[in-house]
C-alpha cells in the first residue's frame, strides 16, 4: 500500500531516545533532557500579547502564501541591516517554519539524480529531505582537526557536474561551531569557481553567537553580488523561542522565492497569520529579550563545557554559537556497560539515559561517530545536575 518514497523515509533518528526519555519519565525517573532543540524560556511577553491581540483581532484566516506583505517588509528590513545587502519584500517567503522552507527550497531546486553538498556533522533532516527531493546527498565530512567545520578544498574535492545545491549552517547543529570571516571568504571563493552552484545558508542559529559580532559571519558580507545565488533562511523558532509557533523565512533570487511561495500554496498554504502578527513584534521589539537569552547561554556554556572536561572520558570545545556542545566521547567507546560493549555514539547515549535518566543526542545521527551533542538550554541546576549524573555513568563503566 506504501508508495516506496513512504518506505525509504526514515523516521527522525532522535525519535528513539525521545521515546525512551519519554517512556522512563512516565514511569516517575527524573529524566532531565539535554537532547532539546529549543531554549528552555518562554516566548518573550511582547511577542505573546502581539498573538493573542491579533487572534482577537480576527487574524484568524487564512494569509498570502507567501506572507503578510508587514512582515515580508520587516524581514526585508532586518535582514538587510544583518547582512548589508538590500532585499525587496517581493524577494522574501514567509512559510511554516524553517523546516518547511528549507524543504520546500529543496523541492524547488533539486531534480532528480542532482547532488546536494551536505557538510557533516550536519542537522539530521538535511539529508532525508534531500532523498525527499530524489536528490543525492554528497556528504563532506570534517573532524577535529578542520574544527569539525568542512573547509572550502573539502567542497572542492566532493562538487561534480551533477551539485546542483550546497547547504550551510553556521552557527552549526549540532556543533555550536561557527565559519570565521576568512573562511567565508575561502568559500565565497569556491563558489565563484562553480557559478552553477546555488547555496542554501541555514541561519537559523546567526543571533546565538558567543563571539565576534552580533551576527555570524555571512557568504553575503563578503560577497554582496552573489546575492542572486544564496537562500537566506531563517526562523523565529529560536532566537525568539518560538519553536511552537512555525515560522520561518527565506530570501533570494525573486523565482526561487515565488516558486516556494507556490509550492507552499499547493501543500500547507501559509504559516499561520497571528503567528506572522507575533513574529512581526518580534523583530521590532524583542532585540533587548535576544540579547538578554545569549548573555545566559553565554553563561551557561561556559558552566557546562569547563563541568564537562573535568569528567574523564569527555572532551569538548567551546561552541561559539547555538545552544549545543559537542563531546567528544571516544574514550567510552570500547567500554562495557552492564556488560555490553559501546561501540558507538547511540549505544552511549542510550545507556547514559538507561543508567542516569540523561538524555542526548548521538553525534553518529549526524554524520561523525565518537561524539554526542548535548543541548545547554537548561537551567543552571539541572546543568550541574546532569554533569554529576554523567560522572556516575562513566565511572561505573568498566
Ligand atoms: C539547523 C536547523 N535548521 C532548521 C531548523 C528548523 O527550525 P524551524 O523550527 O524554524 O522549523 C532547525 C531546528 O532544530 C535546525 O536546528
Amino acid at each position: 500500500m506504501l508508495s516506496k518514497r513512504a518506505q525509504n523515509l526514515k523516521p527522525s533518528p532522535t525519535l528513539a531516545i525521545a521515546a525512551k526519555a519519554k517512556e522512563l519519565a512516565a514511569q516517575g525517573h527524573a529524566v532531565l533532557s539535554l537532547s532539546v532543540g529549543e531554549p528552555d524560556w518562554d516566548t518573550f511577553p511582547a511577542i505573546k500579547d502581539a498573538g493573542c491581540h491579533a487572534i482577537q483581532a480576527g487574524q484568524t484566516k487564512y494569509s498570502p502564501a507567501n506572507g503578510t506583505p508587514q512582515l515580508r517588509t520587516a524581514i526585508a528590513h532586518k535582514t538587510q541591516a544583518q547582512l548589508g545587502v538590500d532585499f525587496k519584500p517581493t524577494e522574501v517567503v514567509v512559510g511554516a517554519g524553517a523546516k518547511f522552507i528549507l524543504f520546500a527550497a529543496l523541492q524547488m531546486l533539486v531534480d532528480p539524480g542532482d547532488e546536494v553538498l551536505i557538510p557533516a556533522p550536519y542537522w539530521v533532516s538535511y539529508p532525508t529531505m534531500v532523498e525527499l527531493a530524489d536528490g543525492v546527498p554528497v556528504i563532506v565530512p570534517s573532524d577535529e582537526l578542520t574544527g569539525f567545520k568542512a573547509h572550502a578544498t573539502a567542497f572542492e574535492k566532493k562538487i561534480t557536474p551533477k551539485t546542483k545545491v550546497m547547504l550551510l549552517n553556521s552557527p552549526n547543529n549540532p556543533t555550536g561551531q561557527m565559519y570565521t570571516r576568512a573562511e567565508i571568504e575561502d568559500i565565497v571563493k569556491f563558489m565563484r569557481r562553480h557559478p552553477n552552484l546555488t547555496v542554501i545558508s541555514d541561519d537559523i542559529y546567526n543571533e546565538l553567537v558567543f563571539e565576534g559580532d552580533k551576527v555570524a559571519p555571512h557568504i553575503l558580507h563578503v560577497a554582496p553580488d552573489l546575492k542572486e545565488r544564496v537562500l537566506v533562511v531563517n526562523s523565529a523558532s529560536k532566537t525568539y523561542s518560538m519553536t511552537g509557533w512555525r515560522l520561518g523565512w527565506a530570501l533570494g533570487d525573486e523565482k526561487l522565492v515565488k516558486a516556494i511561495a507556490n509550492y507552499q500554496s499547493q501543500s500547507v498554504s501559509c504559516a499561520a497569520p497571528f503567528t506572522q502578527t507575533a513574529t512581526l513584534a518580534a523583530l521590532q521589539q524583542c532585540d533587548a529579550d535576544v540579547a538578554r537569552g545569549v548573555e545566559l547561554l553565554r553563561k551557561r556554556r561556559d558552566l557546562f563545557v569547563e563541568a564537562l572536561n573535568q569528567v574523564p572520558g569527555w572532551r569538548a570545545g567551546y561552541p561559539q554559537g547555538a545552544f549545543y556542545v559537542w563531546a567528544d566521547i571516544r574514550a567510552l567507546l570500547g567500554r562495557n556497560w552492564h556488560g555490553k560493549r559501546l561501540e558507538t555514539s547511540a549505544d552511549v547515549a542510550t545507556a547514559l539515559l538507561e543508567s542516569q535518566y540523561v538524555a542526548v543526542v548521538p553525534g553518529g545521527e549526524s554524520g561523525l561517530e565518537g561524539y554526542l551533542r548535548l543541548s545547554f538550554a537548561l537551567g543552571e541546576v539541572d546543568l550541574n545536575e546532569a554533569v554529576r549524573r554523567i560522572r556516575l555513568f562513566t565511572d561505573g563503566l568498566d
